[in-house]
């Protein structure tokens, strides 16, 4: 089987935890016993992924340096590279480009928090056959999110934070590419909030019917919020 390499995005402004994140990172915050971003890492290498490449802002990039190491703590090896503006996930993600060597990339932001083993997913990706995959989930708050519209049962785009959204499934922020999503990337034009939307990149591979599905079992959020934040703190509460 093909080495998939991991990439984590911790940039952004975490500016909807002000005051929180106004010292720190958001991915430093604590969920649960650790720092935010090790829910993801963790979830990563439990999948088999060795080489991990995070990406953060210039702000704190020093702590994320200092709170993550080399990845002996976990069982990987850490590639660093820093994004100077919150330009949005896609950008973030073509940052991955030299790091990934024309290979697959398992993306995961790095303010999700969830339970469910990746390998699974990851299998199933590689049999689909396709250049690309995306993990949905109900979620009660869809306006916050990209959400899933499907026709006639096969998924047909996804909007990002739709007033009306038009079915109950969020994209979480769990994503697997082959090497062509970086020509995806530089063929976007900032949206109307001034980013680089993944969500754009997704349709993209849907539309070329190259992208794959799967609904996430278990717990999953995001920690973006306060009320996310909170409910990403009760999730991991039990482990
Ligand atoms: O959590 C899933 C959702 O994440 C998806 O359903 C949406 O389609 C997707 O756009 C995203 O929505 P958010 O509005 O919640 O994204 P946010 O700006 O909070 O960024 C999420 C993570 O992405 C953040 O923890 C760090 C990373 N990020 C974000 C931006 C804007 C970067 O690394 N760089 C960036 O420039």
């Amino acid at each position: 089987m093909r080495a998939i390499r991991g990439v984590v995005l911790a940039g952004g402004s975490g500016s909807r935890l002000h005051p929180l994140t106004k010292t720190t990172n958001k991915h430093l915050l604590p969920v649960g016993d650790v720092p935010m971003v090790y829910h993801p890492v963790r979830r990563l290498v439990e999948a088999g992924i060795v080489d991990v490449l995070v990406v953060t802002g210039v702000h704190h990039v020093g702590a994320v340096v200092q709170q993550l190491g080399s990845g002996e703590e976990f069982g990987c090896r850490f590639t660093y590279r820093v994004q100077d503006r919150a330009g949005g996930i896609a950008e973030a993600l073509g940052l991955a480009e030299d790091f990934a060597s024309g290979g697959p990339v398992a993306v995961v932001l790095g303010d999700n928090v969830f339970d469910a083993p990746l390998r699974p997913y990851l299998d199933a990706w590689a049999l689909s056959g396709k250049r690309s995959m995306i993990l949905l989930k109900r979620v009660p708050d869809l306006e916050r999110f990209g959400v899933a519209r499907f026709e006639e049962g096969v998924l047909a785009e996804v909007v990002e934070k739709p007033p009306s959204p038009p079915s109950p499934f969020a994209v979480t922020g769990i994503y697997f590419y082959e090497a062509d999503v970086y020509a995806i990337v530089k063929g976007l034009q900032p949206s109307p909030r001034g980013e680089l939307e993944i969500s754009e990149v997704n349709t993209a591979y849907i539309r070329a019917g190259e992208m794959h599905w799967a609904e996430l079992t278990g717990e999953w959020t995001d920690a973006g919020t306060l009320e996310s934040y909170r409910r990403a703190n009760r999730l991991v509460g039990h482990r």
